[in-house]
């Protein structure tokens, strides 16, 4: 009798601890509990305790652990800043006023953040990091990337979840005019959290949308974001990171992106293009 009591006893305490061990456990995993403001702080002062150059991509950043004493946190570095008259692609094609640059990193995020699409990206801050300026971005809790995902033809398991996600991500694509938008930069999170990473080569100053095929549908609150998008606010926000010129082009093409949504809405009718 008092074995079974013993052994129901032990069988209580062992699911109490995993019912409030386990919520703990997967929170951590899934990130962390800092807000936006944290991370920036974090990211602009913590230690560097440990470094690791990557092995994937062209320019191979860094991959930092840093540390506050209390939290221990990666990043990834990337102090790659190049400026040529002309450039000759992997493609074979030439691109003129080439730039490949950290501080796109950081404009990006400033722009997502004006857009509330700062769920997408990474916190992206400007650093210092053994006498180079660079950016620096919180690592995120990585499943695999797109170009994994597609190698092995798994199905997202919630389709419209992920078309919401991606059609976020098209529409961001086209604002900022990424000519490296590859799948290695879209990574997913263990729940199919879509991420938006690496916009070294972006912000071209061109006046035209790169794929306007791409913008198919479009988040509502985005849609109202863009349209509400201020020149002055945007400069000012990114002026540390962007030229004139690029800025203009991110203006260009945001009343492009709002002036191809609302002819597919006057077309297919708000309910079709908007969700
Ligand atoms: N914040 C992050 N969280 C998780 N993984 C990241 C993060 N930043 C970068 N990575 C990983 O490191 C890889 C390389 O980083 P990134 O894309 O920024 O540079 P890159 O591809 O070398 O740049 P470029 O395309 O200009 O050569 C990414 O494809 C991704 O797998
Ligand atoms: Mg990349």
């Amino acid at each position: 009798m008092h074995e079974l009591l013993r052994s129901w006893t032990r069988l209580f305490f062992v699911v109490l601890l995993a019912s409030v061990v386990t919520p703990l456990a997967a929170r951590a995993a899934e990130d962390t509990p800092l807000t936006k403001d944290q991370i920036k702080h974090f990211l602009q002062t913590a230690e560097v305790i440990k470094s690791k150059e990557s092995s994937k991509g062209v320019t191979h950043p860094w991959r930092l652990t840093l540390s506050d004493g209390t939290i221990t946190h990666d990043a990834s570095f990337q102090a790659v800043d190049e400026h040529k008259s002309e450039m000759k692609l992997e493609s074979g094609k030439v691109e003129f006023g080439f730039v490949d640059t950290y501080r796109y990193n950081i404009a990006a995020y400033q722009i997502a953040e004006l857009l509330g699409l700062d769920d997408m990206l990474p916190v992206y801050v400007e650093r210092r990091w053994q006498g180079k300026v660079g950016s620096l971005s919180w690592w995120l809790p990585v499943k695999m990337d797109d170009a994994d995902r597609v190698a092995q033809k798994i199905e997202p398991p919630d389709k419209d979840k992920w078309n919401k996600q991606m059609y976020r991500v098209r529409v961001f694509d086209e604002l900022v005019y990424d000519t490296d938008a590859n799948l290695t930069n879209v990574l997913i999170g263990e729940d199919w959290t879509v991420w938006r990473i690496d916009f070294s080569r972006a912000f071209r100053t061109s006046k035209d949308l790169r794929t306007p095929k791409n913008l198919v549908k479009c988040d509502r609150q985005l849609f109202d974001k863009l349209k509400a998008l201020n020149d002055d606010e945007l400069a000012e926000r990114t002026k540390r990171y962007l030229t004139k010129p690029e800025v203009k082009g991110v203006m260009a093409r945001r009343d492009k992106i709002v002036a191809a949504f609302q002819a597919l809405i006057a077309e297919k009718g708000e309910r079709e293009v908007l969700y």
